[in-house]
């Protein structure tokens, strides 16, 4: 593994024990309503067959199988152990036994070609340098007709929220996460990352080279947040 994948992969087993509890305190609960809205975008069939790659603790493919309330096939895949065994916790508190966790990397999917209806990620194609091979792995890992979801963090693009949110997410957030966290270096990095990150639009072209069709996003929360669709042809 390379230096920058062993960086994510260490700070997320850092992490790990507070991650939830960050999670929601930073986003002030709405990380729970941005999941649901990307678990709906997918438009699953009960028998659906689900990838949710960079899992984390499985709140994604927790959405999906209460969305559901049926059997569906649901594989849940990162390379931090730490974040997989809090996941792995939550599907036994939960009794979740259609849920599959892997440790894998998402740059070389364990899976067979044209076997998901729906991809899966969250906060985690950011962490990904390589974003078009990853997107490219999805897209192969998809059936014909399948879609490939994608929630991630942006940075508002202009105007006076523009200036609030950089404020807030540059001073206010790593002092408040690294305090809880012990962790200066991950909350730092979260600013970083996230402020790297494509535009929407540039980030839809990745998509689009990497083989995707009608290819949507939609931003929430002022644009703090945006979730990209697109479909297999
Ligand atoms: C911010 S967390 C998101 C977790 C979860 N999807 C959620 O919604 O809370 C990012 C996750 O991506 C994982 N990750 C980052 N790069 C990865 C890679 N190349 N392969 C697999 N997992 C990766 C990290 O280990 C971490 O658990």
């Amino acid at each position: 593994m390379n230096k920058e994948l062993d960086f994510v992969k260490d700070m997320f087993d850092r992490i790990a024990p507070k991650y939830d509890f960050l999670n929601r305190l930073l986003s002030m609960r709405q990380d729970i309503a941005w999941r649901t809205q990307m678990v709906k975008a997918a438009n699953l069939q009960k028998n659906s067959r689900v990838l949710d790659v960079a899992c984390g603790t499985c709140d994604v493919a927790l959405e999906v199988s209460s969305q559901l309330m049926g059997h569906p096939q649901i594989f849940g895949l990162d390379f931090s152990f730490g974040m997989l065994r809090l996941g792995k916790q939550k599907l036994i508190n939960q009794d979740k036994k259609n849920i599959i966790i892997l440790n894998a990397d998402a740059l070389n999917l364990p899976f067979q070609h044209n076997i998901f209806d729906a991809v899966f990620i969250a906060f985690g194609i950011r962490n990904i340098m390589d974003r078009q091979r990853a997107i490219k792995e999805f897209f192969d890992a998809l059936k014909s007709g399948g879609r490939l979801a994608v929630l991630e963090l942006t940075t508002p693009e202009k105007g006076i929220l523009r200036s609030f949110y950089l404020l807030y997410f540059q001073k206010i957030l790593p002092m408040i996460g690294s305090f809880f966290s012990k962790d200066n270096n991950a909350y730092s990095y979260l600013p970083d990352s996230v402020l790297k990150f494509p535009t929407p639009l540039e980030f839809s072209k990745i998509m689009k080279q990497a083989g995707f069709k009608n290819i949507r996003f939609k931003q929430m929360t002022f644009g703090i947040v945006t979730l990209f669709v697109g479909n297999k042809p």
